[in-house]
């Protein structure tokens, strides 16, 4: 057998969500569906994607894997472009307080919160997160995802925010999915520096940013602008750092208190700002101009009750939005896209032909790579999932349900839930 090569034979949908940049507005809305295709990919990359019957023995002679995808839909693999997957320890008593009423803040300036798993993830071992590591992305795998994005914060000190973003590229290695690395070391002021957070942004820029610079340890840079944690000017001055250190920009904004983040990723030329719970119109208007993503994580708000970021107003004027999970210990324990799709698609005013956008070719431009990935593209990697259902109609249908069958990275097979029986 030929590794990376692979026919993917008549398809009742291929949705190649074709595109090489992110989709605005009303673009979103294009997913491009070619009824009964096939997708053929050679070396890990798509060479071919077409309705015309399949010279199937010619293929089979070239040693081709070939999988028949009749009745299945196959689309992109998704990409998730924000999340915190790499910690130690659990917040569970966190989450069940919050049920009760307690807020995200409350228990924030009560001493918990991001704190919590800093500790957690200081005291576990670069082995013991790579175990867990694995577990987390053959879960991510099992949803469809190809691409996951992985920030650092849970260290707040030069040791452990190194650890984490290591475990994060031996892992790169290790797992067949892709990880992008974001270096999150402003994202709580740790007990040292609580009266004196500009200390501690002059700390990351001069003492842990260099390092992760040097080893090359991160391609993006994040921030946590929130009222009581980073302000605008801690995280103008922090993001500028970054970036002269050629590092690309994320921010997470206006998340709880509406403090201006969208306006300052526009300002910087971020990639993304994310969240976005709160942005004003005029945030939304500068991002729209600056071209800066809009990455929204409907199951945080789900997880802290609290309202959706206004996807629709965002769509309609012109943005560039993506979903992410933010999966995390604290404000959203899952890395559930099934969950995520019926968020966007009942509660948020979504079309799913706008929300698998969100999930493909704009995950890849909030990650910078909308040439190389997030479309069934010629010449792009052949990260592609085939779903068990005939129509991506099924996705938002099947609420709360995976609908991955098997899962395909760079043209290879690593996931197949078809004959998985219980026994
Ligand atoms: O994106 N908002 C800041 N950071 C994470 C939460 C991290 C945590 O609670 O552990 C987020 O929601
Ligand atoms: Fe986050």
């Amino acid at each position: 057998m030929k590794k990376g090569s692979i026919v993917i034979r008549n398809a009742s949908e291929v949705v190649t969500c074709s595109g090489f940049k992110g989709k605005a507005g009303a673009q979103m809305q294009d997913l491009e569906v070619l009824k009964n295709a096939s997708v053929i990919v050679e070396d890990g990359i798509i060479t071919k994607i077409t309705t015309d019957p399949i010279d199937l023995d010619y293929y089979q002679e070239k040693d081709f894997t070939v999988i028949n995808a009749e009745g299945k839909c196959v689309l992109p693999g998704f990409v998730d472009s924000h999340t915190h997957f790499i910690f130690g320890g659990y917040r569970e008593e966190e989450y069940n307080w919050r049920l009760n009423g307690v807020s995200y803040m409350d228990i924030m300036s009560r001493g918990g919160g991001i704190i919590n798993s800093v500790k957690g993830t200081q005291m576990t071992s670069k082995e013991d997160l790579i175990q867990v590591g694995i577990k987390r992305l053959n879960s991510m795998t099992r949803f469809g995802v190809t691409t996951v994005e992985g920030k650092s914060g849970y260290g707040l000190d030069l040791e452990t925010e190194i650890k984490q973003l290591e475990v994060m590229k031996e892992l790169n290695k290790l797992h067949s999915l892709d990880i992008v690395t974001t270096f999150l070391g402003p994202h709580a002021r740790p007990a040292a520096y609580k009266q004196d957070p500009d200390a501690f942004i002059d700390f990351m820029i001069e003492e842990v940013l260099p390092v992760v610079d040097q080893r090359g340890l991160a391609e993006f840079a994040d921030i946590f602008c929130e009222e009581n944690v980073f302000s605008i000017e801690q995280s103008r001055k922090f993001l500028n750092a970054a970036k002269k250190r050629g590092f690309n920009i994320k921010i997470h904004a206006d998340e709880i208190f509406q403090l201006g983040g969208a306006e300052l990723a526009a300002e910087l030329g971020a990639i993304s700002a994310d969240h976005l719970l709160q942005a004003s119109d005029r945030g939304i208007e500068a991002m729209k101009q600056a071209g800066v993503v809009a990455t929204l994580l409907p199951c945080t708000a789900f997880s802290l009750k609290e309202h959706y970021a206004r996807a629709r107003y965002m769509i309609d004027q012109g943005l560039v939005v993506a979903l992410a999970t933010d999966f995390n210990p604290g404000s959203c324990f899952t890395e559930s896209i099934a969950l995520l799709i019926a968020l966007a698609t009942n509660q948020m005013g979504m079309t799913i032909e706008e929300t698998i956008t969100a999930l493909t070719i704009n995950g890849a431009a909030a990650l910078d790579r909308a040439d190389q990935i997030g479309s069934i593209d010629i010449g792009k990697k052949a990260d592609l999932v085939i779903h068990e259902f005939p129509s991506y109609r099924f996705l938002p249908y099947h609420i709360g349900v995976s609908t991955v069958e098997k899962v395909i990275k760079n043209g290879v097979l690593i996931l197949d839930n078809e004959n998985n029986e219980p026994y």
